[in-house]
């Protein structure tokens, strides 16, 4: 094979190169060419027949043929697997398993504020806000809370060093909005409410509460029965028992404590309910005359109800949680059973 045949091999290889379509087509060009039964031994083998004066020349053309032939193979190897990458990409493939995202849901004491809210809504109540930063004013002055009251005391109030505090309730919020708006109001308001008590299966030092606020011409106290226990039957289901009893609240005349019949046992006892049946959920009543002079109410005028809602005291008894506590350690093992 003289270094003419040599030049010529090498044009066709390459043109075979290009021809080939496929890797496995690239691969019968390589040993065709360069493998070891391929053209290439067999140029060399041709070396040792040639004139001794043109080993040298053929030599270096069977070196360029390696060399060549060798870089067109890699080069068409690449733009191959490019190609065909290019032509999956954007393509879905169905048969791949896919990755399992697990679903967040709504933390049982926000199940229970927005299910409080579908239900007071459907007797037309809103849902109104303030601030967990209040003043005394708020909290406990225009609520009609005397300066000695207990609950002024620092052993319940969180204070801040600028006077004002934590709310220790939502109350302050009927005030917010008995200020800003005329009769008739009817408002529920959620929200945290912070207490110096010292944590243990039913009590936080931040819990939440939703109040509620109906002030009309003729409201009576068997608007605020019928309404609480409307509630109940719509959050607890048709069995549930509501028992109110006499209390005292400054800014309610009269005042009254109110208990929901324990979920979990069906009223029979159990350590949800501490064996007693029943669950206090807090406390509710007629709107004193003297809160709505503060806001500016005609006293004689109009008439309402008010009302405080434990969220959590609720979320216990209709999911059957025995400790508060477990409501705040953000374990999923326990939240996701409240899906
Ligand atoms: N704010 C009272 C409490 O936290 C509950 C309450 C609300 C009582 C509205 C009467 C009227 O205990």
């Amino acid at each position: 094979m003289n270094t003419q045949d040599i030049v010529i091999l090498k044009d066709q290889a390459v043109a075979d190169i290009r021809a080939a379509g496929t890797p496995a087509d690239l691969e019968a060009v390589r040993i065709k060419y360069l493998g070891r039964k391929g053209l290439l031994p067999v140029i060399m083998e041709g070396l040792k027949d040639a004139v001794p004066a043109e080993r040298p020349e053929i030599g270096r053309r069977a070196n360029e043929f390696k060399q060549e032939v060798g870089q067109a193979l890699d080069a068409a190897k690449a733009a191959l697997t490019a190609a065909s990458s290019a032509a999956t990409r954007g393509h879905f493939d169905t048969t791949i398993p896919g990755a399992w995202r697990g679903l967040g849901q709504l933390h049982p004491v926000t199940q229970v504020i927005e299910e409080a809210i579908r239900i007071f809504s459907m007797l037309g109540f809103t849902v109104a806000d303030g601030p967990d930063i209040e003043t005394e004013y708020y909290n406990f002055d225009a609520l009609n809370t005397p300066g000695d009251h207990p609950s002024r005391d620092t052993q319940d109030t969180f204070w801040l060093d600028s006077g004002e505090l934590l709310r220790t309730q939502t109350s302050p919020v009927q005030i917010r909005v008995m200020e800003s708006r005329k009769p008739p109001v009817r408002i529920i308001a959620p929200g945290r409410c912070y207490r110096r008590d010292t944590t243990d299966a039913t009590h936080s030092a931040n819990f939440h509460q939703i109040e509620g606020l109906y002030v009309d011409r003729k409201v009576s106290m068997a608007d605020l029965k019928g309404d609480i226990t409307f509630f109940a039957h719509q959050m607890m289901g048709p069995n549930v028992k509501v028992r109110f009893r006499p209390h005292f609240f400054p800014f309610t005349e009269p005042s009254v404590e109110y208990d929901f019949s324990c979920h979990v046992c069906g009223g029979v006892g159990c350590r949800v309910c501490k064996q007693s049946g029943w669950i206090e959920i807090s406390g509710a009543g007629m709107v004193n005359p003297k809160v709505f002079s503060k806001v500016g109410y005609d006293p004689e005028a109009c008439t309402g109800y008010a009302f405080g809602m434990g969220v959590e005291r609720i979320a216990m008894i209709k999911f059957g949680i025995e400790d508060i506590r477990l409501l705040y350690e953000n374990d999923i093992r326990f939240l996701s059973q409240f899906a």
